[in-house]
């Protein structure tokens, strides 16, 4: 079961504050800059420790599989490797496993299974820095080969 989290509305340009708080300026409702708000974002790196913009990993978003096993498919932009989803579910207190999806829809890095919540963990960039923060081992990125569940390699 999935369903996507708005209609494409993406606009890529290179460069949209990438590995920033996305939720500093965009969170819901109404005060969002430029009145544009969404519940969840981030950045995703070709590498864990990623520190240049020719790390952005562009082609990949980022998926919530929720514990009810619903899959929030997040919508790429603004900017190379960020993507976001506005989907209401996310406002509901739920636990996921987060995960980076290229764009044919397979999973190519994940976290273990639910250990993110709606209550604390949709603003992934302030975690996944590139050192990593809170407990989180970097940056998003994506893992070869791919893996399904746990920690990544
Ligand atoms: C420092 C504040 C700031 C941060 C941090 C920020 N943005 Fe933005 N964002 C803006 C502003 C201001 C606009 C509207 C002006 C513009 O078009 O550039 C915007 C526009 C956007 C748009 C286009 C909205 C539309 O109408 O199509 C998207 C998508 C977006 N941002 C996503 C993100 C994502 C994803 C992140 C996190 C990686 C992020 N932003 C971080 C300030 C920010
Ligand atoms: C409050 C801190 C925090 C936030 C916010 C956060 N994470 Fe994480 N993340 C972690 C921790 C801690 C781990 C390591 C444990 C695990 O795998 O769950 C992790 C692991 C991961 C992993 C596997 C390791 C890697 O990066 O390769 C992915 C993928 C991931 N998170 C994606 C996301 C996404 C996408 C978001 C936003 C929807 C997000 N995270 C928000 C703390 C956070």
């Amino acid at each position: 079961m999935w369903r996507d989290s708005d209609s494409d509305s993406s606009d890529n340009t290179v460069y949209h504050n990438q590995g920033t708080s996305c939720l500093s300026c965009h969170k819901a409702p109404a005060t969002g800059a430029e009145g544009y708000s969404f519940l969840s974002g981030g950045t995703i790196y070709t590498e864990l420790n990623a520190t240049t913009a020719a790390q952005y990993a562009t082609g990949y978003t980022i998926r919530a599989l929720l514990d009810t096993n619903l899959s929030i498919n997040y919508i790429s932009g603004r900017g190379y490797g960020n993507s976001r989803s506005q989907d209401t579910a996310l406002s509901n207190d739920y636990n996921f496993t987060a995960q980076v999806v290229n764009s044919s829809g397979v999973v190519v890095n994940s976290s273990a299974t639910n250990s993110h919540s709606t209550a604390s963990n949709l603003d992934c960039n302030v975690c996944h820095t590139a050192a990593g923060a809170n407990g989180a081992p970097g940056r998003i990125h994506i893992a070869t080969p791919v893996v399904t569940s746990g920690t990544p390699l």
